[in-house]
């Protein structure tokens, strides 16, 4: 099991404000209502309520109408006395506030996620998974496609495509094929890795060089260190780190690496919040992989976090900088895809993975750094 944190209670707050990072959707609930009966109706009424989005990702809160009225009357950027707020509304009124964490202690210091744009970190955190199960004994294409049709859902959008604009068409010779298009060619995302076979160190160690090292550094005026991969990487910010969770590489005790870009060196992770025993019999990765046990038998996981501190130190408030982060993902597990299929090892990418869980493992400030996808590699069966 991972070991659970235990968490910080505030105590004796003396000014309130209210909590920023929220969203509000309004919603109504069916109620009893005696006096509709008698107007004829079904006595039913609808009673309007909000629901409060948390941009730290917890499940949606339901405030009332009247503590909407009540948040909406104070001022965003006003320090209030706890015990004047209590006696004008309250104090259980404002107390379910606190703990809803709707009104919080006022500080002077900037939350660690002020950097984020509000609305991105909203979607960020509400795509984020705890404890997901895909079940993923069973992974069958066609059947999730037929799930989908007995769902009444239409026939699918065709597969070929043209837009309505276009004109013309030109055909066009075929590519010249040579070695670059056989290795493309081969490339196919593994689900049947062998699980008694060890990946050598030489080519775990190839797919990290080839991958993640850092292939030159740039300094810039502005004190920014910039980096090149082999891969794109926005704006050079190079903020996609490489975590390994290590099963079956020869020479390495399985469990949790972190790979350092700059200087090709591999270190272990002392975390005091995953039990040994579950790297070992591969529960850890099925959990960190939401039940994809297909994946979770893979010799070694890269786990690719985004450090979303730098990237938005120079990307600050940016509705695009999220964008960046996921794209240099992507680039970075095409690399790995083909540096693997170049050395005859499956590989595998996948985004449906156990955010919380591994942040957790990993010990990570999710404002500061998180995970944005799984890859991994191993000896096909
Ligand atoms: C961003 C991304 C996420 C993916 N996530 C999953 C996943 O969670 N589970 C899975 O079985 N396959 C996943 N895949 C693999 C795709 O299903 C696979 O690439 C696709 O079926 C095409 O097969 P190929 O890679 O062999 O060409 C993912 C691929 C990409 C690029």
């Amino acid at each position: 099991m991972i070991k659970q944190k235990s968490r910080q209670v505030l105590v004796d707050l003396e000014y309130l404000k209210i909590a920023d990072g929220w969203f509000f959707q309004p919603a109504a609930k069916p109620e009893l209502d005696i006096s509709n009966i008698a107007e004829g109706g079904l006595g039913i009424r609808h009673k309007p309520y909000w629901l409060a989005y948390s941009r730290d990702g917890a499940a949606p809160q339901s405030v009332t109408s009247e503590n909407m009225i009540l948040l909406n009357s104070l001022n965003p950027g006003i320090k209030y006395p706890k015990t004047s707020l209590d006696s004008l509304y309250g104090e259980d009124r404002i107390q379910g506030l606190i703990d809803q964490k709707l009104l919080c202690e006022a500080t002077d210091s900037l939350p660690d996620h002020h950097d984020w744009d509000p609305l991105a970190r909203l979607y960020y955190n509400n795509a984020r998974w705890n404890e997901t199960n895909l079940d993923g004994t069973e992974f069958a294409q066609s059947a999730t496609l037929n799930h989908y049709l007995s769902n009444g859902r239409n026939s699918a959008p065709p597969l070929t495509y043209l837009p309505n604009q276009a004109k013309s068409s030109i055909p066009l010779p075929s590519g010249t094929f040579n070695d670059f298009d056989s290795l493309l060619r081969k490339r196919r995302t593994c689900r049947q890795f062998d699980s008694n076979r060890f990946v050598s160190l030489q080519d775990f160690s190839s797919i990290l060089d080839q991958v993640f090292r850092f292939t030159s550094t740039i300094s810039t005026n502005s004190g920014l260190t910039l980096a090149t991969r082999t891969s794109p990487a926005g704006g050079s910010i190079q903020a996609t780190q490489c975590y390994i969770l290590v099963q079956r590489v020869n020479g390495l005790a399985p469990g949790l690496y972190f790979y350092c870009s700059e200087s090709h060196t591999l270190h272990l992770i002392g975390s005091n919040h995953i039990d040994s025993s579950e790297v070992q019999n591969l529960s850890l990765a099925t959990r960190f992989l939401a039940g994809q046990e297909y994946f979770a038998n893979a010799a070694a996981h890269f786990i690719m976090t985004t450090r979303f501190d730098r990237l938005f130190w120079k990307y600050r408030g940016h509705a695009k900088a999220l964008k960046v982060s996921y794209l240099d993902a992507g680039h970075l597990g095409q690399t790995l895809h083909l540096a693997a299929t170049n050395l005859n090892l499956g590989s595998y990418i996948s985004a449906a993975v156990n955010d919380h869980l591994i942040e957790q493992a990993l010990e990570l400030n999710p404002a500061k750094e998180g995970v944005v996808a799984l890859a991994g590699i191993g000896i096909r069966i």
